[in-house]
Parts: C-alpha cells; sequence; structure tokens
C-alpha cells in the first residue's frame, strides 16, 4: 500500500465514489411534496435522513430482557423467526453485497484506512460494527469469525443494515395496515411502524448519487431515483419496492436476472421482405415495464446484433449490424461517450438492410445482456497494474464473476428461404435462452 499507483488505479475510477458523503434521501432531489401530504412527507424524509445518517452510530449492547436470539444482530438469527424474508435474502445481492471485487478494493486500502473503507461501507455493510469486523480481519489477513452479537462485515447488506437501529427494530405496518398494540409483547420489544420503508426514498440512500456528487453530462453517476421520479411510475405511486419487492418479497431482482429483465422490456423482430438480394429487418426494443433507464447504471452493456446466419446457424461476421443500450462512460470516470439507454417508455427500432450474403440461411436478432461490462474492464485494469497487490486474488475472481455474468435476452432466427411471405418469417417462434 501507499505506493503511488496502486492506490491511484483503484481510487481514480472508484475514486469518485469517495466523494459521495451524504447520499442521504433528507436532501433527495425532487423531494417535495403537495401541501396536503406535507406533514406526512416531512415525517418520512426526517425519519430517513436520521435512519441513513451515516457512518451508522454502533448499536451498543442489547438490552438485559433480551434474549440471546433476540440480542444477536447475525441475519440467521432474525431468519429463526422470519424464515421467508432470510431465505429470499440469501439469494439477493444485498446479501452479497461484500463481494470479491469490493473486498479486493477494500484490502488495498489496508485496515487503517476507516474513512476510505466507510466510503465503501455505507452503501455494501453499513453497520459500525460490520467496519470494526472488516478492520480486524483486514489485520489479521483474513475474514475472523463474526463478533459479538454475530455481526460480520461479510454479510454484506443485512437485515439489521436495513432494519435495527440501537437494537431496536423498524419495518412496515403490517399488511392489514395494522401496527402492534401499546401492551402487546412481542419478541425483541416489537417493533417502530413507520411509511419510510414502502417509500422509493428508503432505496435512494443508497441507489442515487446527491446533485452534487460525481456526475457526467449534468447527470449524477447513479440516477435511479431522480429517473424513477421523472416517469410515469412515480405519477401512478409505484414505488421501487412494488417491482423489486413483490408482495414485500426481499428478492430485489435486477438486471443480473434474465426473468426480471423481459419483464421490463418488449422486443420484436420483423424480416419485413427478402427481394433483389436484399434483407430488410427491423428489431424493436421498448421500456414497458422498467421504472428508470434500462440499464440504470453505467455498469452494464446491452448488445443488440442484426446478421445473417449460414445453414449452421453461424453469423456470417461481415453481415452483422451491433447496436449498443448502456451509458458508455471512460473507465476513469471522466468522460461520457454515449447514454443510448432507453428511458421508461421509450421505444428504439433497429432497422438492417443489406444485401444478402450468398450463404445466408436466415436472419437473425441477439440481444446479449452483459451486467458488469463495466467491472470486466477495471478489474483487467487492476490487475495490469503489478503494484497492485493486497488485492489480487480476490480482484482476480471478481473477474472471473464478472466475465461470466452475461447471457443472452432475446434470439430470434428468420429464414430467408421461405421468405416471400414476410409473415410466415415472423412465426419463427423466438429461441430464448
Ligand atoms: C424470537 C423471534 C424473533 C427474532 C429472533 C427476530 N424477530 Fe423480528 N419479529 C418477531 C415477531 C413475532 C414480530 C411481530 C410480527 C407482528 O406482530 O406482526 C417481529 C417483527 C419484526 C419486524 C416488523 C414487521 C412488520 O410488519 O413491519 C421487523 C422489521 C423485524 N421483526 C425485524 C427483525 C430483524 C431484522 C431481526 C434480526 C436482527 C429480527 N426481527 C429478529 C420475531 C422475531
Ligand atoms: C444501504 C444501501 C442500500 C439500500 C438502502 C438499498 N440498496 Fe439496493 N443495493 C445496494 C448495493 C451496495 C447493491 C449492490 C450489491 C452487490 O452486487 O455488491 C445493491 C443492489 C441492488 C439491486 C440489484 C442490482 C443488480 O445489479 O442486479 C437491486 C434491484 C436493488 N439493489 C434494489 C433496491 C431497492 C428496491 C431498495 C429499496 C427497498 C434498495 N435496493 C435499497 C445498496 C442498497
Ligand atoms: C451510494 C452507495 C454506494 C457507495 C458509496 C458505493 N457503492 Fe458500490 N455499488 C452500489 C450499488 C447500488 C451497486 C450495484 C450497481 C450495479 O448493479 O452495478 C454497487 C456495485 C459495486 C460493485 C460491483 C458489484 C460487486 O459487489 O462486485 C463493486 C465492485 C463496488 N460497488 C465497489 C465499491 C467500492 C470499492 C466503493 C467505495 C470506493 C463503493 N462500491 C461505494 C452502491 C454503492
Ligand atoms: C435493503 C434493505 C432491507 C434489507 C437488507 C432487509 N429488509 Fe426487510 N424490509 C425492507 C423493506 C423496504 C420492507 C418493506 C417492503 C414493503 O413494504 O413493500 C421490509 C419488510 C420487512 C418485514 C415485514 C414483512 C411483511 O410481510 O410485513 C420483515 C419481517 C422484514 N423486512 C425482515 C427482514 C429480515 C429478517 C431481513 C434479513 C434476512 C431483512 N428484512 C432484510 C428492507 C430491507
Ligand atoms: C415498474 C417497475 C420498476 C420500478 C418502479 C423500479 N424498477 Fe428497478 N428495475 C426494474 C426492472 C424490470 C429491472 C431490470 C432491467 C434493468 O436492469 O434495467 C430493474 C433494474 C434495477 C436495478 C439493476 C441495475 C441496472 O443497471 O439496471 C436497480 C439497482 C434498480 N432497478 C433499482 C431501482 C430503484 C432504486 C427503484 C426506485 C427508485 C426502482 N428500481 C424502480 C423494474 C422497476
Amino acid at each position: 500500500m501507499g505506493a503511488g499507483s496502486q492506490r491511484s488505479l483503484v481510487l481514480t475510477a472508484v475514486g469518485l465514489l469517495l466523494a459521495l458523503t451524504g447520499c442521504g434521501p433528507g436532501s433527495t432531489p425532487g423531494s417535495q411534496s403537495a401541501s396536503s401530504a406535507t406533514t406526512a412527507a416531512d415525517t418520512t424524509a426526517a425519519f430517513l435522513a436520521s435512519h441513513w445518517q451515516r457512518p451508522l452510530a454502533p448499536n451498543g449492547p442489547a438490552p438485559a430482557r433480551f434474549s440471546s436470539l433476540e440480542a444477536t444482530l447475525a441475519p440467521e438469527a432474525c431468519g429463526a423467526c422470519h424464515p421467508q424474508q432470510y431465505q429470499d435474502w440469501r439469494t439477493a445481492l444485498h446479501s452479497h453485497a461484500m463481494s470479491p471485487g469490493l473486498l479486493g478494493q477494500l484490502q488495498s486500502m489496508g485496515a487503517d484506512a476507516r474513512e476510505d473503507h466507510q466510503a465503501c461501507l455505507q452503501c455494501h455493510a453499513p453497520l459500525a460494527e460490520q467496519q470494526e469486523h472488516l478492520v480486524r480481519s483486514l489485520a489479521a489477513g483474513r475474514t475472523l469469525p463474526p463478533l459479538a452479537k454475530g455481526i460480520s462485515s461479510a454479510q454484506g447488506l443485512s437485515c439489521a443494515g436495513c432494519h435495527v437501529r440501537k437494537n431496536g427494530r423498524f419495518g412496515p405496518r403490517r399488511l392489514d395496515g395494522t401496527v402492534p398494540a401499546s401492551d402487546s409483547v412481542l419478541p425483541h420489544d416489537g417493533w417502530q411502524a413507520t411509511d419510510a420503508f414502502e417509500d422509493s426514498r428508503f432505496c435512494a440512500a443508497c441507489h442515487q448519487f446527491e446533485n452534487d456528487g460525481p456526475s457526467l453530462n449534468g447527470k449524477p453517476l447513479e440516477n435511479t431515483y431522480a429517473e424513477w421520479r421523472a416517469s410515469r411510475y412515480a405519477r401512478e405511486n409505484r414505488s421501487c419496492q412494488s417491482c423489486h419487492m413483490p408482495q414485500r418479497k426481499h428478492l430485489w431482482r435486477g438486471i443480473h436476472d434474465p426473468a426480471m429483465v423481459r419483464s421490463g422490456v418488449t422486443v420484436d423482430a420483423v424480416l419485413r421482405s427478402v427481394a433483389d438480394g436484399r434483407a430488410d429487418a427491423e428489431l424493436t426494443i421498448a421500456n414497458t415495464g422498467v421504472g428508470h433507464a434500462f440499464p440504470t447504471y453505467v455498469t452494464p452493456r446491452v448488445v443488440v446484433e442484426i446478421g445473417q446466419e449460414d445453414r449452421h446457424g453461424e453469423l456470417i461476421a461481415a453481415t452483422v449490424e451491433r447496436h449498443v443500450i448502456g451509458r458508455d462512460v471512460s473507465l476513469d470516470l471522466t468522460g461520457e461517450r454515449a447514454d443510448t439507454r432507453l428511458m421508461p417508455d421509450e421505444t428504439r427500432r433497429y432497422a438492417y438492410k443489406r444485401p444478402l450474403d450468398p450463404r445466408a440461411a436466415a436472419v437473425a436478432y441477439r440481444i446479449t445482456v452483459l451486467p458488469d461490462d463495466f467491472y470486466a474492464k477495471f478489474y483487467r485494469a487492476t490487475l495490469s497494474d503489478l503494484e497492485f497487490k493486497a488485492g489480487r486474488p480476490a480482484i482476480r475472481v471478481a473477474l472471473r464473476h464478472a466475465e461470466n455474468s452475461s447471457y443472452v435476452l432475446f434470439l430470434r432466427e428468420a429464414p430467408v428461404g421461405l421468405q416471400q411471405d414476410n409473415r410466415a418469417a415472423n412465426a419463427v417462434a423466438p429461441r430464448i435462452q
């Protein structure tokens, strides 16, 4: 550590993140409210400003009347009484937020760099006790077992990170709208019900940079809440939770999940005609159900390919036209080269008009999603710096994950042999992998 380039590489590309001190929703852009609802909205804003005041304060010792199961903040302990939330959370990326890609960077910062850690932990593993665990693990050179009260930095964004402050539980009202009676006796002294858990600003705490935070071309690098706010979903009161936590399930599926992505986009591909030795085709993709830009972050890349295939189903390279959907930023995050993302309800058409190759048997349409494209490039650059040592093994693992997360979202082939009737061509069933 210390020797320039190792730190600088890590901290240039992610360094801008260090600049984000308060992403607190208290000052979230657009958090204005209609005058009749002012009090409720202000209560929510005030609650969230304090709930997400980071660094979070340590919880301190649990009340003596708590059983040891109630006192521990380990997600498995919560899971003993809230099994459904626990099972779902374990499959969600929030539980994997202390990923190799993050850990490698924290390792390169060293055990003493608490402020640098906090710039990442405030979103990835926000409990004060998790930072303590991280610091000790970095000093020991290995991940230590959980500390008192079952807390480990490896738990990422855990139940307690969202629900527990000073040992007290916070959550939404019950689904039937009720809250516990004041004289009811419940585990962990019950909970304090607040509407904030059903509000999109709850998520904005980590999914939206401040207006004065890192931004390119006038758009914050993380702008999900503002994109949602400008969409019809905000007007229709369809919160982040309504799509990402259906029936309050703790799933948070996103760009890494093909089924989730398919639920948000509508794709159509038609071969209009094959005449005079030319193919005339078109692919349409519309953002019909994503509550923000598709994709919202700068890190994924969606590639649309239209081209001709030979009899063996191989694409004929010279015939392929490629289009990218994404927000393309430079590796050092100093410039935006293009922003071709699809805003909510936006439709894009890609026309394809080309001479038919003599080998062509079909026109093929393919959409590939690379959820971690930016990270893969960033990890490759990091590993090419030989002075980057401390976090190397973890970053190698992260690179492998990032390279292996891509999938084919849409694939359709329209034979060009029987193409006189373009309905016949269109009737080819989509082959989705
Ligand atoms: C010994 C069992 C037990 C343990 C352990 C436990 N809980 Fe609970 N929890 C309950 C019960 C029972 C309720 C009350 C449910 C009700 O009355 O609707 C509750 C309520 C809650 C609520 C409010 C639910 C709502 O409708 O808003 C939250 C949030 C919560 N617990 C979070 C946690 C977290 C986080 C942990 C771990 C740090 C945890 N609980 C550990 C039993 C437990
Ligand atoms: C304390 C910070 C924090 C809060 C609050 C938070 N998230 Fe996240 N979220 C993260 C982090 C960090 C990740 C990335 C985890 C990883 O892959 O390392 C993430 C990942 C996600 C993903 C998966 C993205 C993908 O690439 O597939 C979705 C979806 C998501 N969050 C939605 C939400 C929603 C909806 C809410 C509000 C209910 C919310 N988050 C609240 C920090 C947060
Ligand atoms: C404002 C909240 C926030 C802060 C601060 C933050 N991140 Fe993240 N990070 C996220 C979210 C949200 C995602 C998921 C975005 C996506 O889908 O790519 C993410 C994804 C990542 C990923 C890719 C997924 C994974 O876990 O492998 C890495 C690596 C990462 N962050 C590293 C860092 C580092 C290093 C820092 C500190 C310098 C940092 N982050 C600070 C919110 C944050
Ligand atoms: C990223 C923040 C986040 C994390 C992490 C998280 N929750 Fe939640 N939880 C929420 C939100 C937001 C809601 C309310 C969702 C809604 O109302 O649509 C909720 C609701 C709940 C409820 C009430 C459910 C109901 O049906 O009424 C319980 C209980 C709960 N969570 C427990 C847990 C447990 C246990 C864990 C860990 C295994 C956990 N949560 C992890 C944000 C989180
Ligand atoms: C109308 C449904 C809907 C709403 C509302 C919605 N999302 Fe999404 N979200 C999706 C779908 C579908 C995807 C998968 C496609 C994609 O990745 O863009 C997604 C993807 C994501 C991702 C993955 C990262 C990426 O680059 O796309 C994150 C993070 C996320 N949403 C957070 C949020 C937050 C935070 C809010 C509220 C401010 C929100 N979403 C509101 C449907 C929704």
